[in-house]
């Protein structure tokens, strides 16, 4: 019942084509997930909000596409081979069932919760997903596919700030796919196995990190709200000091109140000057910054924002799951992150004059930036269901004034207003109300 939203999403998401279980028709693949058509376009739309806030809205932050697979040295010196990223693993002796030790219930920690049997005695399980490079599956290929994006910006740290010209204070970021061999995964995208990141490293002098620190946690959750997410869904939860990462000086996440509790969708990390030094270390390669007052040498201190794109996908649309209006269904998602921006109808399908018309005035919709669906099957009021359940903000209808004065009715999602708007002012129209 508590879940009851999120199955909710669950089955659109499979229904319109948004997310399909990983190898399904094979039986599936536990936490692996496949975007489909319209999935891609709300993913692309997210990280290209993620891009100009970060690339474009900011200053001296640099856009990197570093590879998944690095050196195994790499992970040494991060701590991801320690005990920093492990989990403790709690297996059933009846059924073998695999649990993670600080998920399960405080009261009957011992027990399984399937079966009832006997758990055995916590260990630690590592994260990291394993690889082999080159044609000798040996101790001496073992690779890893990356746990976080963070790494590859850290290898690059030189290479970008020497390329750029670039002085501290400035940061580095990316997109791209991590994997982790988590224990359980589960609340459907919410944990997977493989996943995106949207990672952000800034680089500051050590007196500055508290203000950083400050500044980039008040930037990241305006983001969210700024996409339309409600405030009172979201929070920060600092972490105390058991639950701070190896590298972590201080840490909050920003959570959201989620159909099964509250869960991080993004962290903001003090991390001290952990990394560059253990990477200075472990390569040979100095990556210590000289103080121009001082003229002695400093690591660079980082101030981290990690985001995921999948966890952000699954608040933008149970935020925007409204059914309490019993009339009609509407995904209120902002429109910048909507699969479709614009979709176009002729009001009679079996009117070729209509439907020519409409086909034109689709294909120039089309040409410009925005993503505009066409759809000519049943009653407008389906299409209008239709659009209105993967948060479509506006539809377009070809009748037969179009035809006499060049005006269309442009259907706005939220309010259900239609109003007539020439063919020729819609390109701009649509564009003025994506800003
Ligand atoms: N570089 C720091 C780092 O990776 P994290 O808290 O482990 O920190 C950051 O992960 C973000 O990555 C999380 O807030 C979440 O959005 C996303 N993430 C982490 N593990 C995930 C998983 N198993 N499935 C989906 N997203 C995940």
């Amino acid at each position: 019942m508590i879940e009851n939203k999120l199955e909710k999403v669950v089955s659109l998401c499979k229904r319109r084509g948004l997310i399909f279980p990983g190898s399904e028709i094979y039986g599936g693949i536990s936490g692996i997930y496949d975007y489909g058509p319209l999935g891609v376009e709300l993913v692309n739309n997210i990280k290209q909000e993620w891009r100009k806030e970060m690339f474009r809205r900011h200053e001296k932050i640099f856009e990197l596409d570093s590879s998944i697979l690095m050196q195994r040295r790499v992970w040494d010196a991060s701590g991801h081979t320690s005990a920093g990223f492990s989990d403790p693993l709690q297996e059933c002796k009846k059924c073998h069932r695999r649990y993670r030790a600080d998920h399960l219930p405080k009261e009957n920690k011992n027990k399984c919760p399937e079966c009832g049997g006997e758990l055995m005695e916590p260990r630690l399980f590592n994260l990291l997903v394993e690889t082999h490079l080159g044609p000798v599956k040996d101790d001496s290929s073992l690779t890893y596919l990356r746990g976080e994006t963070t790494q590859g910006i850290y290898v690059n740290y030189k290479n970008v700030k020497t390329a750029m010209a670039a002085e501290i204070p400035f940061g580095i970021g990316q997109i791209g796919k991590a994997f982790r061999n988590e224990i359980t995964p589960g609340h459907f995208i919410f944990r997977m196995r493989e996943f995106e990141q949207m990672e952000q490293q800034y680089f500051v002098k050590p007196a500055d990190a508290d203000k950083y620190f400050d500044f980039w946690k008040k930037e990241r959750m305006n983001w969210y709200v700024a996409l339309g997410v409600k405030e009172k869904k979201l929070r920060f939860q600092p972490h105390t000091k058991e639950e701070l990462a190896h590298y972590a000086r201080s840490a909050e996440d920003i959570q959201y109140d989620f159909p099964f509790g509250w869960g991080e969708i993004e962290g903001v990390h003090n991390r001290g000057d952990w990394d560059l030094s253990r990477h200075s270390d472990f390569s040979g390669e100095d990556l210590s910054e000289i103080d121009d007052k001082t003229g002695g040498r400093f690591y660079p201190h980082i101030i981290e924002t990690s985001a995921g794109v999948a966890r952000s996908l699954l608040v933008f649309l149970i935020d925007a799951y409204d059914d309490s209006d019993k009339e009609r269904f509407v995904l209120k998602i902002d429109p910048r992150l909507a699969p479709y921006k614009v979709a176009v109808f002729p009001l009679l399908a079996n009117k070729p004059e209509l439907v020519d018309k409409a086909r034109n005035i689709f294909k120039d919709l089309k040409m410009t930036s925005l993503n505009v669906a066409w759809d000519d099957r049943g009653n407008i009021g389906k299409r209008y269901y239709s659009q209105d359940e993967i948060g479509t903000p506006w539809c377009v209808t070809i009748d037969h004034q179009t035809l006499e004065d060049g005006t269309v009715t442009v259907r706005d999602r939220d309010t259900a207003n239609q109003e007539r708007v020439k063919v020729i002012e819609l390109k701009n129209y649509f564009e003025e109300r994506l800003k």
